[in-house]
């Protein structure tokens, strides 16, 4: 058993407080920790690969504010910048040169994608995606994988991954079957079962949507040949096919994991680091779909706070710093340090372990594995890792509280941070 050697008496009051004014005390549910046991941190501010809480505890931080922190927190370029652009108003509600550098950066980054519409969270990028390929085929079918996270919209909590699945929700109550009737699910990395669902729905099926590599059932890359395998699928079908890279847009590769596999979907969602830490989405593709957007076209979509100031100037900001040469080089061999290390400590240990990374995104599950699926994620000793999320916590190393979230490395992470972890997780490992 690990023993408390944590000062959170700040976290717990001001946690104690918060139940009582907000549902579970969050904006968000996987951040109460329901699935890892004990108390939430209560963070005070963030800086590089740092968290600090209310208690002045101070973490090494895997999360990154859920992907968004890939510089490091409160990078001071960012700040810099964000300080002059709120000089000059914290929200335009119109045109601004700003939403042309952004979307430039994205068009020339992101292979798919040709024309981009800004949004202000992932969820509403993926929302908005699943109109625009229902406008534009002319029809309601969709098929998503089980595991996969699309944002909290009615139509894709079925079998969805991240706090739904954290929380051992199957669907949330509230949906309508009528919403979610037209939503197909096939395992994660199963051609097969698609190519089932196409066979069994002829020309019914507006697209299939899909994070290209999984980080919300736990950190599961496609099989070679699956991503290929699905473009050639949804173009035999007349089906669209969507990326949501949400959390792996700048964060696999610059140009997202469509980049780094070589295969390029119709649309692409994005959210996350193209905001710099500050509320942002967007989605975008081929030109003769955007097209479909109103208003140059029929298909509706709005937002009053839609290309923010704010957060295009972070967002540009951000890319500019990752598009500098070496970046996704020295993320990736951070994290493989990181990743490699806590797989050799499990062995060593004692502990059946399997996990891996790519680029800054890296993930540990206690089973035998490989892991394929959302199925294979679910063999996971949750207790086991409960166990280890909490010991990491009291060696000052803040990971996803979920064995169902991926971790993010950042440019801010040294090799010393690393060395701290690698440590931190021996001596844990060592007493479960
Ligand atoms: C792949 C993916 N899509 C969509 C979303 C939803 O984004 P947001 O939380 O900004 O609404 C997330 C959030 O984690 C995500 O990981």
């Amino acid at each position: 058993m690990i023993t408390s050697t944590l000062k959170t008496t700040q976290s717990e009051e001001i946690f104690a407080a918060a139940q009582k004014l907000m549902p579970g005390g969050v904006s968000s549910p996987v951040r109460a920790f329901k699935s890892v046991g004990g108390q939430p941190i209560v963070f005070d501010r963030v800086n590089g690969a740092y968290a600090w809480d209310v208690d002045g505890n101070r973490y090494i931080d895997y999360i990154g504010t859920w992907g968004p922190a890939i510089c490091g927190h409160a990078h001071p370029a960012v700040i810099q910048a964000l300080h002059e652009a709120l000089e000059k108003g914290t929200s335009f509600g119109a045109p601004s040169r700003l939403e042309n550098v952004l979307a430039e950066m994205v068009i020339d980054a992101v292979p798919s994608i040709e024309m981009v519409r800004f949004v202000n969270s992932g969820t509403e990028a993926c929302m908005s995606v699943l109109r625009l390929i229902r406008a534009f085929t002319g029809r309601e079918k969709i098929i998503k994988f089980e595991g996969c996270y699309h944002g909290h919209a009615d139509m894709f909590l079925v079998k969805a991954g991240s706090g739904v699945a954290t929380l051992g929700l199957p669907d949330s109550p509230g949906v309508p079957k009528s919403t979610t009737g037209s939503t197909l699910t096939a395992p994660f990395n199963s051609l097969e079962a698609v190519k089932a669902l196409f066979e069994e729905n002829p020309g019914e099926i507006a697209g299939v949507i899909l994070e290209p590599i999984v980080g919300n059932a736990g950190f599961i890359p496609p099989d070679a040949g699956f991503l290929a395998g699905l473009r050639e699928i949804t173009q035999e079908n007349g089906a669209l096919l969507v990326f949501d890279e949400v959390m792996t847009g700048f964060r696999i590769a610059y140009g997202g994991a469509q980049e780094k596999f070589g295969i390029t979907p119709d649309l692409t969602t994005l959210g996350k680091i193209i905001g710099g830490g500050l509320p942002v989405g967007a989605y975008g593709g081929r030109k003769d779909i955007m097209g479909m957007v109103a208003p140059a076209g029929p298909m509706y979509q709005a937002g009053t706070l839609s290309g923010n100031p704010l957060a295009m100037t972070a967002g540009i900001k951000t890319l500019e710093i990752l598009r500098q040469s070496g970046t996704y080089e020295t993320l990736d061999r951070i994290t493989k340090r990181l990743s490699d290390g806590l797989l050799q400590i499990a062995k060593e240990t004692g502990h059946t372990a399997c996990g891996g990374q790519i680029s800054g995104m890296f993930g540990l599950f206690f089973t035998e594995g490989p892991v394929h699926s959302y199925e294979d994620a679910k063999k996971s000793d949750l207790t086991k890792f409960s166990r280890f999320h909490r010991g990491m916590l009291e060696h000052g190393v803040y990971l996803a509280p979920s064995q169902f979230e991926a971790g993010f490395t950042s440019l801010a992470h040294t090799d010393e941070d690393i060395d701290h972890t690698l440590e931190a997780a021996r001596s844990v490992l060592s007493m479960l």
